[in-house]
């Protein structure tokens, strides 16, 4: 494993890594709660508690699959957090979601692992219910938001279309929106769909 990726392991380096643009990031799936109902949402990959504070007001669980990182957002932050593998890991028991979060965890996983997870991910959605996609794109050309990708754990940021390919596959979409933060330095997508 790479320094930078041990070192981002620890929540506090995590956090200030990520502190900066957390809210930006975050920005295009804020837009898009205002209208929705929201009773149960799942955060899929929910690091140190990023954005479990927007959802103080709900029943909210995050999964992560690092102990220390919960530890923090347990500490932090209302809501149940559950240590799992989300490659491997049955969702079911948790029962249905009205809102599915999953904001920067795909790019950690290969493409089977991301098309099981996301098979998962569509069983645990309530009838009428949202999933809410952040990922990092990979620029076709070479950027500085091509070498933050590339700086960042996860080993498969993908290119736009390949995104949203693997999203539509498994639902409909309603907003598909790429966006930039940071000055560029990061490229993203946020995706938003239904069951299908
Ligand atoms: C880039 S961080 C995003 C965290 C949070 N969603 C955020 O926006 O700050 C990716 C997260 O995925 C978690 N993760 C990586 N592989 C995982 C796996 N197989 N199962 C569960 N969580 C995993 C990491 O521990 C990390 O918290």
């Amino acid at each position: 494993m790479r320094l930078l990726d041990r070192l981002l392991e620890l929540p506090i380096v995590y956090s200030l890594w990520q502190a900066p643009f957390a809210q930006q990031k975050f920005e295009p799936v804020e837009r898009q709660l205002a209208g929705l109902t929201m009773r149960r949402v799942l955060d899929v990959g929910c690091g140190p508690g990023t954005n479990a504070d927007r959802f103080a007001d709900v029943d909210y669980v995050g999964i992560d699959i690092n102990e220390s990182y919960l530890v923090k957002a347990r500490r932090n932050h209302a809501g149940r957090f559950i240590q799992a593998d989300l490659a491997t890991s049955d969702l079911s028991a948790l029962g249905k979601f009205d809102v599915v979060l999953v904001n920067s965890f795909l790019h950690h996983l290969p493409d089977r692992e991301v098309d099981a997870l996301l098979t998962r991910v569509h069983e645990q959605l309530a009838p009428g219910g949202t999933v809410h996609i952040l990922e990092l794109v990979r620029p076709s050309n070479w950027s500085l938001s091509r070498v933050m990708a590339r700086l960042d754990r996860g080993l498969y940021a993908r290119p736009l279309g390949q995104w949203q390919a693997m999203f539509s596959r498994h639902f409909s979409p309603r907003v598909v929106e790429p966006y930039s933060f940071g000055g560029r330095l990061w490229s993203m997508v946020y995706f938003q769909g239904t069951r299908r």
